[in-house]
């Protein structure tokens, strides 16, 4: 009688224990679309409000939802032990993942009080790493410009070199997971987030974006990267 009454114990333990693993995965935090600190019109005349709102509220947000659509069917095919489902999701995951990392990171980059060049710390190592704050500006416009297509262009920290460096991303890949740089800026070169108002001119865009670009947040970026 004893040795049931253990099993039954462990039974109802075992229980508990699936109820609440079941739990932990089925309230595993949903990512959602950020909120901007500035109003959608607070870029113009450099970025249009059209533009920030269809970028933000629209492009962003299917990304975000896509992207919680592939985590749970990622999460029931590693349940099921489905490698198969789990390498067909990755480009999902890659694409969605990307967008969300990409965009969350784009509106911190961007204020209406941006512009101007960095100081400080930041400001030397562009010295450093690319002559001045012209040179490194030059070659980021240029790399962004010449993306094929949909993309990024970034200004990145190598960890292991500690130098910044100027990388460029095609569709939605991820600085950082697809090629190790840390990301401290980017510029958008989608379509979408310039045709309605650049039309096909992307270089004017790419010019225009430096004056709303956030050095305070890429000189924060640089700072926790350096840690
Ligand atoms: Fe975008």
């Amino acid at each position: 009688a004893n040795m049931l009454c253990k099993v039954r114990q462990m039974r109802s333990c075992a229980s508990i224990l699936n109820q609440t693993v079941s739990w932990k995965v089925g309230s595993r935090q949903k990512h959602t679309l950020p909120d901007l600190t500035y109003d959608y019109g607070a870029l113009e005349p450099h970025i249009c409000a059209e533009i920030m709102q269809l970028h933000h509220s629209k492009h962003h947000a299917t990304y975000v939802n896509n992207l919680n659509v592939t985590e749970e069917k990622y999460q029931e095919a590693l349940a099921k032990g489905d490698v198969t489902a789990q390498v067909t999701l990755q480009p999902a995951l890659k694409f969605n993942g990307g967008g969300h990392i990409n965009h969350t990171i784009f509106w911190t980059n961007l204020s209406p009080n941006g512009g101007g060049e960095p100081q400080g710390e930041l400001m030397e190592a562009i010295k450093r790493d690319f002559g001045s704050f012209q040179k490194m500006q030059e070659k980021l416009s240029a790399a962004t410009v010449a993306v094929q297509g949909s993309g990024w262009g970034w200004l990145g920290y190598d960890k292991e070199s500690g130098r910044l460096r100027v990388a460029a991303c095609a569709n939605q890949d991820p600085l950082q997971g697809t090629t190790g740089l840390i990301p401290l800026l980017g510029i958008d070169v989608w379509e979408h987030a310039y045709y309605l108002q650049y039309k096909n001119v992307r270089p004017d865009y790419v010019k225009a974006i430096w004056n709303v670009v956030n050095w305070e947040n890429v000189s924060e970026r640089l700072q926790i990267a350096k840690k």
